[in-house]
């Protein structure tokens, strides 16, 4: 088996003096996808916003075999991780193309750039016909497919999604689960995925790691934790 993507030993992370994170250990494997799952403030978002550099954080974090535990938010982000965080974080004055050319900014190849625009827009049709509105006027799951959209115009090795489902209709969730496999089977983009919805995510995953108060509890192949007796009770419902 090839080496993992992401692999993480140790995670600890902190808000100010308290400790969110108390020693996480999880795999992305290549060309896999992990879902993180676990109750509300379990610390999910809080691992990855340790593995961006957006709080402070250490332990043993390698991406790709390369340390980066102690990188800028902006350097993991060049190094191929896209975060597409809770609450989607696109640019509501800004428009749909002008959220999607931010997604590039940090590339110089104009026809690659132009390429994806296509690309993008043929996993989302709905966002080509909305190009020039405004993303603030969005419907929550356009705004989810933009915030995606917008995180693979930075052609990432690792796609880092929190919650994508979250207050979306079934259909639409459907949707753009749909496009998050084909993106990991076609493209052979990496995915760790954050989600409460315990059953899609496990669908789409090959690993699942469930985190309660800052700890893994469980960890293994998605089937091993799909027939784990409490987690189908507390996280699958039968
Ligand atoms: N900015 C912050 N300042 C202080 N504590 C925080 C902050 N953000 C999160 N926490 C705390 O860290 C812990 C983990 O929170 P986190 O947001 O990672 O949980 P979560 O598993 O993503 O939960 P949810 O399912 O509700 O999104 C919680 O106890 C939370 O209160
Ligand atoms: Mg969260």
């Amino acid at each position: 088996m090839s080496a993992p993507i992401l692999d993480v030993k140790g995670l600890e992370a902190w808000y100010g003096p308290a400790r969110a994170l108390r020693g996480v250990d999880f795999e992305v494997e290549d060309g896999g996808v992990t879902a993180v799952l676990g109750a509300n403030g379990a610390g999910k978002t809080t691992i990855l916003r340790a593995l961006s550099g957006l709080i402070r954080r250490s332990g043993d974090i390698r991406f790709r075999g390369r340390p980066i535990g102690a990188l800028a938010t902006e350097d993991v982000a060049r190094l191929g991780v896209a975060h597409v965080p809770d609450g989607r974080g696109t640019f509501t004055d800004l428009t749909v193309e002008e959220n999607l050319r931010l997604g590039a900014y940090v590339r110089s190849d104009r026809q690659g750039v132009r390429e994806d625009f296509d690309r993008v827009f043929g996993f989302f049709p709905r966002l080509k016909e909305r190009r020039r509105q405004q993303a603030g006027t969005l419907s929550g799951g356009e705004q989810q497919m933009l915030a995606i959209a917008r995180a693979l115009l930075m052609r990432p090795h690792l796609l880092m999604l929190d919650e994508p489902s979250f207050g979306l209709a079934p259909l639409v969730v459907a949707e753009i689960f749909r496009v998050l496999g084909e993106i990991n089977r076609n493209e052979g983009v990496s995915l760790l995925i954050v989600e409460q919805n315990a059953s899609l995510a496990l669908d789409l995953a090959d690993r699942a790691v469930l985190i309660e108060t800052g700890r893994v509890a469980l960890s293994g192949p998605s089937q091993a934790i799909r027939a784990d007796d409490a987690v189908r009770r507390a996280y699958l419902g039968y």
